[in-house]
């Protein structure tokens, strides 16, 4: 493990409770949703002060929540980054006003800011494995030729790259998995169904949906449907986060694989402060484990899916 040497990151002095910052991304969806309960949830458990700001899916707009929240004078900030390269510069303005970030679930471009040195670490999945095992799963899975529509997250963010790279590198060289087209839906629902009716029309062969979350992965669903074809039997359907929804989905056989991307930070965001106030090494990464669901166990996994 590599460990974040504190040196030349802000200090924060150890107190008995903090005025903290929660940069959010948008929250439209019960991904974002179930994200921002943990961290009000274990902010007030803790008596500390979160200063909440939701940045309704711009990054300029994000990059001002930070702006406001150094002018405010927090103690730390915790930072969902929306998009990797934007974000990186606010990062690093903090840093210079010395208030101490924490990186929540997306990453900034890595050759822009770094832990230990621009932020404090980055807590979150590893997206590039998410990726990965999707193309595992399928290439595991899949009798004969895969022709497979991808539905890419927001573009410039760290979860829509990685997913990408993952799945990608993990079908690269298979001849039986043919990548039809790529395309973005935003992580949001209305475009996911959008792009894949478009889509649906030029290449009405498709038999395998990849989107790179649940909610483009629901849209894409209601595309499929409209155009009279059974999504989990005529056209698989993968996907990743694991919401209520679509684990109940996948008992409905609608879905056919979805690896979890596990949105309650609140608990391990909030520890990692204290150890880092406590003057604690911390390590440049820290990953969340992340289950998956399949027509196997998704019955079972749906009383703890959020
Ligand atoms: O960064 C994590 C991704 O962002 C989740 O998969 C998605 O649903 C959310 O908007």
């Amino acid at each position: 493990t590599v460990f974040a040497v504190a040196q030349g990151l802000p200090k924060l002095p150890q107190k008995a409770t903090y005025k903290v910052g929660f940069a959010q991304t948008e929250s439209n969806n019960p991904w974002r949703i179930a994200q921002t309960k943990s961290m009000q949830d274990e902010a007030k458990k803790l008596g500390y002060q979160l200063v909440y700001t939701d940045a309704a899916g711009s990054a300029a707009k994000q990059v001002a929540d930070v702006d406001s929240m150094i002018a405010q004078r927090v103690d730390a900030i915790f930072l969902a980054p929306r998009e990797e390269k934007p974000l990186a510069a606010a990062v690093k303005k903090a840093r210079a006003a010395g208030i101490p970030v924490i990186l929540l679930d997306r990453n900034v471009d890595p050759s822009l800011a770094k832990p230990g040195q621009d932020y404090v670490t980055f807590i979150g999945s590893d997206f590039i494995q998410e990726g990965q095992r999707v193309g595992q799963w399928l290439a595991k899975n899949m009798k004969g030729q895969a022709r497979v529509i991808q539905l890419l997250g927001t573009t410039g963010s760290s979860p829509a790259n990685d997913r990408r790279k993952g799945f990608e590198d993990a079908v690269k060289g298979n001849a039986n998995i043919k990548i039809l087209a790529s395309q973005t839906g935003d992580f949001a629902r209305d475009k996911g169904r959008q792009v894949m009716e478009t889509l649906l029309q030029a290449h009405p062969d498709v038999n395998v949906v990849y989107a790179h979350n649940d909610e483009m992965a629901i849209g894409a669903i209601a595309a499929l449907e409209a155009a009279g074809k059974k999504p989990g039997k005529d056209v698989m359907v993968m996907s990743i986060d694991g919401g209520k929804e679509i684990v109940q989905l996948v008992v409905d056989g609608k879905v056919n694989y979805v690896v979890e991307c596990n949105p309650r930070f609140g608990p391990k965001a909030f520890a990692t402060l204290k150890d880092y106030a406590a003057g604690k090494k911390i390590p440049a990464k820290i990953i969340n484990p992340d289950r998956d669901y399949t027509a196997q166990n998704a019955k079972a996994g749906l009383a703890s899916a959020y």
